[in-house]
């Protein structure tokens, strides 16, 4: 049976869980419930149920499960009051503004025994999924490093995200889904150290652009940069492994895989640059070299409900865990620390 779902805070992610609602084969949109009264219309409007208040949505014991989708501030009140009302829990990325801010959230999760996870469904982004498929298929052999980019030139959006009082900045926005993104990338490593630096370009209060540097126990990189004053963007993601390197120029594209089938080779030619000469930054050709491309992967967004659904239901376990939760928040925070102190930060127990 579909799970009856109530949408918290119908803004722009809220109008995207009611839209993915209404595709669902495991929810069924009971309503939503915004705190401004012109969404509350707005829904309503859409043929939405929109609920009274936020006690009459707890109060509705039809109601299996909630998604808060306001700004990062609120997140950890509306969504231990909805686990302590009997309901689960999906909750908007960061997930929330600090990790005694989770834990809180977590073990109001244990102690009601009512399910909670946070949406990253980037998790379901097409290109994630290619780099992901290349790293466990193992074709470029033992990763070296990826860097990963996302390019904006529109500066921080001028509402709740460009304020510090709402959890806003590019961190917590782009941030944790990239930064996410790369630890599963690297899965079964910890991290050892980091380092973070932050634009504030168009916004002096919060982030409006930043780039870490993760350090892995295995010798491994990640580069995770996000912009917003980029008019050229680079390359959403560039990987290189000991046998070959992956390109992916923007999240429309297909990637780009170059394979080293022979390290050596005899007879190099020099090529001449503008004002010398160089071997060793000479092309290789497909005498060392494979060049291929490799298809986008298929994705469905729907999945990330359907697992949810099939957690509540013993069926599955959640894809989003309580952990990995923790772990992206843990970094974040100590990429703050970093910025705020100008300093490598260096995890005495790796995380
Ligand atoms: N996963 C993603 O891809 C993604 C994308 C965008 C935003 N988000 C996240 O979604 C959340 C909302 O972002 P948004 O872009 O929709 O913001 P938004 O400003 O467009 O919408 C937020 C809505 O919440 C309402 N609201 C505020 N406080 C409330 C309360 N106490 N009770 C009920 N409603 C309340 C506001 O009136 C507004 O309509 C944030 O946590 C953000 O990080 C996630």
């Amino acid at each position: 049976m579909k799970k009856r779902l109530v949408v918290i805070g119908y803004g722009g992610m809220g109008g995207w869980h009611t839209r993915n609602a209404l595709t669902s084969d495991v929810v069924e949109l009971a309503g939503t419930y915004d705190i401004k009264e012109e969404r509350q219309q707005a829904a309503r409007d859409n043929g939405i149920y929109a609920y009274d208040s936020f006690e009459a949505v707890l109060n509705d014991p039809t109601v299996d499960l909630v998604t808060i989708a306001v700004p990062n501030d609120v997140h950890e009140e509306l969504v231990i009051k909805s686990l302590e009302a009997g309901k689960h829990v999906i909750c908007e990325k960061p997930v929330t503004i600090g990790s005694e801010s989770l834990k809180r959230m977590i073990a109001a999760s244990e102690r009601t025994g009512k399910y909670f996870t946070v949406h990253q469904n980037r998790r379901w982004d097409v290109d994630y999924l290619a780099m992901q498929k290349i790293v466990d298929s193992g074709e470029i052999g033992e990763i070296v490093n990826v860097e990963s980019r996302i390019h904006g030139s529109r500066g921080i959006p001028s509402d709740w995200r460009g304020q510090k009082e709402y959890g806003g900045g590019m961190l917590y926005d782009w941030g944790i889904h990239t930064m996410d993104q790369m630890l599963l990338l690297f899965k079964g490593h910890k991290i050892t150290h980091l380092y973070c630096t932050a634009d504030n370009i168009t916004n002096k209060e919060v982030d409006d652009g930043f780039k870490l540097h993760l350090y892995f126990d295995n010798g491994a990189e990640g580069y995770v940069e996000v912009g917003t004053l980029n008019f050229i963007s680079m390359p959403r993601f560039y990987m290189r492994g000991l046998s070959g390197s992956a390109l992916i120029t923007d999240w429309t594209q297909k990637t780009k895989v170059v394979h080293c089938k022979a390290w050596h080779e005899s007879d190099v030619v020099p090529v001449q640059t503008a004002a010398g000469l160089t071997k060793t930054m000479a092309p290789r050709d497909e005498i060392t070299t494979n060049s291929y491309e490799i298809e986008r992967p298929a994705s469905d967004v729907h999945d990330f409900y359907r697992n949810f659904c099939a957690t509540i239901d013993g069926k599955a376990t959640q894809i989003v865990t309580h952990e990995q939760m923790l772990r992206d928040m843990l970094v974040i925070e100590a990429a703050f620390e970093s910025i705020e102190k100008k300093q490598v930060i260096f995890f005495e127990q790796p995380l």
